[in-house]
């Protein structure tokens, strides 16, 4: 059975912070300190989880952040308000509003409404178009992330097939885009599966790298997999077990069934997580550099 290798986002996360730090020091020379803006609204726990490791990420390494907790009944118009408000802002370079929105929120409408210079989740269409154009000014950060890890363990995707199965406009279209790019660092064939795909194993089979955003707890197994394929498990599911905590995380693969077929994969937890936080720091400082 040929080993699995198993791409660390903590590693990779670490090699991003290292090369931040000049380009921080330089910031705060010229006595500015990048920062961050997040709106949460309403209290969904795996929200509440995701905001504080941002948050301790960004104390940690002596940047600016702050959570603006708003109520889950919130009117369009009041949240709108607020975002005008942290644009004017200029403690802030980045504004992030957290996803999902209660039901009665138009995502679309709201991050329509976030400057696009201070957008560090690259959500704003004019921040998609220039991404779909080829000249991405904020690239999404879990997308951002993925193709990080390709670049650090020197996976050419240029000639190979990427296989995304999902089409969320958070992870899996932004990914079809930019490992589709005609650019050194992609230039692959990339084909999109999702819910209105008939047979995803038939597809996923054919994947060079195979790419799982889908949000459905250990859907994709070894008959997804082609021999050798590349995997990349962005999903973070939680799912109950009869732990103290009542849960645990578990990404959109069964790693257990693709190991020894795989050629690589990674971890869910300490795969691709920690590299979203790792690129929304690294939005945040090229945020704060359109300020030199
Ligand atoms: N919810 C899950 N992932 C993300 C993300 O990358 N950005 C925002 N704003 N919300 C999210």
């Amino acid at each position: 059975m040929p080993k699995t290798k198993i791409f660390s986002g903590k590693e990779v996360s670490e090699a991003v912070y290292k090369n931040l730090q000049p380009r921080i020091s330089r910031l705060k020379q010229q006595g500015i300190t990048p920062g961050l803006a997040v709106i949460l609204v309403g209290n969904d726990p795996a929200s509440q989880v995701y905001v504080r490791s941002k948050g301790r990420k960004f104390n940690k390494l002596d940047l600016f952040s702050e959570t603006i907790m708003l109520p889950v009944d919130i009117d369009e118009d009041s949240l709108i308000s607020k975002i005008h408000e942290l644009n004017n802002d200029n403690r802030f370079h980045g504004i992030l509003v957290q996803l999902p929105l209660p039901k009665h929120l138009d995502s679309n409408k709201i991050l329509f409404e976030v400057n696009p210079k201070k957008d560090v989740d690259g959500f704003h269409p004019v921040n998609i178009g220039k991404l779909a154009l080829g000249e991405p000014q904020f690239i999404p950060c879990t997308p951002k992330g993925v193709m990080r890890i390709f670049d650090h363990y020197n996976i050419e995707l240029s000639g190979k097939h990427v296989v995304v199965v999902g089409r969320s406009n958070i992870v899996g279209r932004p990914l079809s885009i930019l490992t589709s790019l005609k650019t050194s660092y992609a230039n692959a064939t990339t084909t999109i599966c999702h819910s209105g795909t008939p047979d995803i194993p038939k597809i996923a089979k054919q994947a060079d790298v195979l790419i799982a955003a889908i949000g459905v707890p250990e859907m994709i197994d070894e008959t997804y997999v082609k021999p050798g394929a590349i995997m990349i498990d962005v999903g973070i599911n939680r799912v109950e077990d009869d732990s103290e905590k009542g849960y645990k995380l578990v990404g959109d693969v069964n790693f257990e069934s693709v190991i020894g077929i795989a050629t690589a994969i990674t971890p869910v937890p300490g795969g691709v997580g920690p590299m979203t936080i790792a690129m929304r720091v690294e939005n945040t400082v090229e945020a704060a550099e359109l300020d030199l």
